[in-house]
């Protein structure tokens, strides 16, 4: 649906063309957002940042962490609001005071898990106690360049239920880096990346990514179970994170999402 330029009130940026990048193209081109169009992508194989920035009232980030701390500050900078996938990027200090330190509105998006209507009301009672994630994945999208061999070999044959790390969600991203922003945005919404404790498994009878979060608070213990399917373009990725990020826009913008025909990789 291509719009006329008096009928583009939001100019949308958008750094990533890949499987979330090209389903957030696909909906917002299909009229998912009314008043608002995609006029600049900035990816691995063309675009500039400085075209980004001057082309778009608001950016959206689906392209990984090294994306978004190479170009994640200066959008900051110039003032413009960034929803972000690759939130990951939260763990590394520097990074995250620049992108959370405005003039410009950071919003991780809650990505390919949800619940933080709650999160974020128990965060502000201030009650909050203990926070977990328990993640479980396919074994081969769990491989990290810095593991043993013997690591690898045993997530490669896919045979064998394997606790890949347990630790704090600061950890986990740094470790997991394509891998944990959900653990990173969890822990900056709740705890902090520190307190927040974080479980990985690699299950070769797992069909899905599941995450599941226990959340305690003085106000009462509530348990989230998530479980997505892989996308069909990328399966380390879940379709969800893209109509998150739309939900996001939306919210920005204060318009409703309209249900457009682009329903994901897996339909
Ligand atoms: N928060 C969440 O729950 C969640 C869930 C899934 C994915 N993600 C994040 O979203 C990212 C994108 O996922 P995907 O499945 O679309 O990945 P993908 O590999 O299919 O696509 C990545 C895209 O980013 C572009 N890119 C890579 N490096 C770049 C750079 N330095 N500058 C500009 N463009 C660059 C590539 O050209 C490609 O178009 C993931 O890397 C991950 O960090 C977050």
């Amino acid at each position: 649906m291509t719009k006329s330029n008096s009928e583009i009130a939001y100019r949308i940026g958008l750094i990533g063309s890949g499987a979330l990048g090209l389903l957030i193209k696909g909906s917002v081109d299909a009229g998912a957002l009314a008043s608002a169009s995609v006029t600049s992508v900035l990816s691995r194989s063309g675009g500039s940042l400085d075209h980004l920035i001057e082309n778009s009232d608001i950016v959206v980030e689906a392209a990984g962490q090294a994306a978004l701390r190479a170009h994640g500050p200066a959008i900051i900078a110039a003032g413009k609001p960034l929803v972000a996938l690759s939130s990951g990027v939260l763990a590394d200090d520097k990074i995250a005071g620049l992108l959370m330190g405005g003039p410009g509105r950071f919003i991780p998006s809650a990505g390919a898990i949800g619940g933080f209507d709650l999160i974020d009301t128990l965060r502000i009672s201030g009650t909050l106690t203990n926070v977990a994630l328990h993640t479980v994945k396919v074994p081969s999208s769990l491989l990290q360049p810095w593991m043993s061999e013997s690591q690898k070999t045993a997530l490669e044959e896919n045979r064998t239920f394997i606790n890949v790390f347990t630790g704090s969600a600061r950890d986990a991203t740094r470790l997991f880096p394509a891998n944990a922003n959900v653990a990173a945005t969890l822990g900056v919404r709740s705890i902090g990346l520190d307190r927040t404790r974080v479980t990985i498994d690699a299950d070769p009878s797992t069909r899905s990514t599941q995450h599941t979060l226990v959340i305690d608070s003085k106000l009462g213990t509530y348990q989230l179970t998530f479980a997505n399917a892989p996308s069909l373009a990328n399966p380390k990725s879940s379709d969800l994170a893209a109509f998150s990020a739309l939900h996001d826009l939306g919210r920005l913008i204060g318009q409703t999402v309209a249900l457009t025909a682009t329903g994901g990789s897996q339909q």
